[in-house]
């Protein structure tokens, strides 16, 4: 058993974030979304990952390497331009050969990991066998239609969901697969669908089995979706403070402090993780938040956000909530007269103020 993950892609929903970085490498948790995807095969037992990238970027070989720190060696397989996921999945045909794989798409988070599907899809023989999630949104993803216990088709992003399930980013295959994605064409959108290589699959008679994911899934598609995935993952986090916390502050709940960070006379509300070398003073960190390695929060209130490195927030007068800030940006308190708001923000940025 191999492991495909896909990792190009655009991004576009997620900017600005994505203007600088690859979606797969924002945090979550302050860990890069792909990393949970590189574990969850690593824990299920795969020693062999390929991981599709844009051909014209090193940022994801960059910040992931061999593969060493989870002992798995990675192969990187580049991809012109993103063609669609059934042709990430052609494009690994050759790293993947005979054996039997799963497809794990790298912006994708589960809880459990996915050693339960993988022993599943073995032990049914499928040659394909999909993960399913309820979801209130059918329309935004892969849409099966389930007729006595058995998928009969699948469609993408149907303007008329015939279920409320998502198909959701975890396929497991045989190379029957590899037939499938040769003989579809092109979507309205321009995309080699993986959905059409589904319903190829069913429509040639073929054994396509499937699984309901019970606990939480997230596809990490819309800036919403990053702060969900963060308070999911940040409810199962374990406690540590490895920094310093004096002793006119509380921490209370779930909180990791990383070594480095000073907590002085401020309140932190777990779960919430705070990054190295970060200093928070006279301020408030408050459930579901994430703060990367060496910001600085002054004078001010944070609760339900995803905070990069190097930011600077002080004396900010009213509480940040459900915001996603990038590297090095500054929200501080603008001084002198008259009294103003002042912005310096890139392009598709956005700013909500009271
Ligand atoms: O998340 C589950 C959904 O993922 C499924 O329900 C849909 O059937 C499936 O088509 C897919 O829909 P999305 O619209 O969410 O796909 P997206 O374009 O966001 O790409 C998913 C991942 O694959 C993301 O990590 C980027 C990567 N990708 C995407 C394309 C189109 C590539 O690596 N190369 C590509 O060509």
């Amino acid at each position: 058993m191999k492991a495909l993950i896909a990792s190009g892609g655009r991004g576009t929903r997620l900017r600005p974030i994505t203007h600088t970085r690859n979606k797969h490498l924002i945090p979550i948790a302050n860990k890069p979304i792909l990393y949970y995807a590189i574990e969850a095969a690593a824990d299920a037992g795969i020693r062999e990952i390929g991981i599709v990238v844009n051909a014209d970027s090193n940022e994801v070989p960059d910040a992931i390497g061999s593969g060493s720190r989870w002992g798995v060696t990675i192969t990187y397989i580049p991809q012109q331009s993103p063609g669609g996921l059934a042709q990430v999945v052609a494009l690994g045909e050759p790293f993947i050969g005979n054996d039997r794989f799963i497809f794990y798409l790298g912006d994708n988070l589960v809880v459990g990991g996915v050693k339960r599907f993988i022993d599943e899809f073995e032990k049914s023989r499928c040659n394909c066998f999909l993960t399913l999630a309820k979801v209130k949104d059918p329309e935004r993803f892969g849409v099966p239609e389930i007729r006595e216990g058995k998928i009969i088709g699948v469609e993408e992003k149907p303007l008329h969901p015939r279920s409320s399930y998502a198909v959701a980013g975890i396929y497991l295959y045989d190379s029957c697969i590899f037939e499938a994605v040769k003989n579809i064409t092109p979507s309205a959108r321009g995309e080699l669908e993986i959905s059409d290589a589904h319903q190829y699959l069913i429509r040639k008679g073929k054994n396509v089995g499937y699984a309901e994911i019970t606990g939480w899934w997230k596809d990490t598609g819309k800036p919403t979706d990053l702060l969900e995935a963060n308070r999911l993952v940040l409810d199962n986090i374990t406690p540590a403070v490895r920094g310093d916390v004096d002793e006119r502050s509380t921490v209370a709940g779930k909180v990791v402090i990383e070594k480095g960070a000073r907590i002085v006379n401020s309140v932190i509300r777990g779960p919430a993780i705070i990054g190295e070398g970060c200093l928070v003073e006279d301020s408030y960190i408050g459930p579901f938040s994430s703060v990367g390695n060496n910001t600085t929060l002054k004078g001010s209130e944070v609760e339900y956000s995803i905070i990069l490195r190097d930011c600077r927030i002080a004396n900010v007068g009213i509480r940040l909530e459900g915001s996603i800030l990038g590297n090095d940006v500054e929200i501080v308190e603008a001084t002198g007269k008259p009294r103003v708001h002042r912005f310096m923000i890139g392009d598709q940025s956005r700013v909500e103020l009271v």
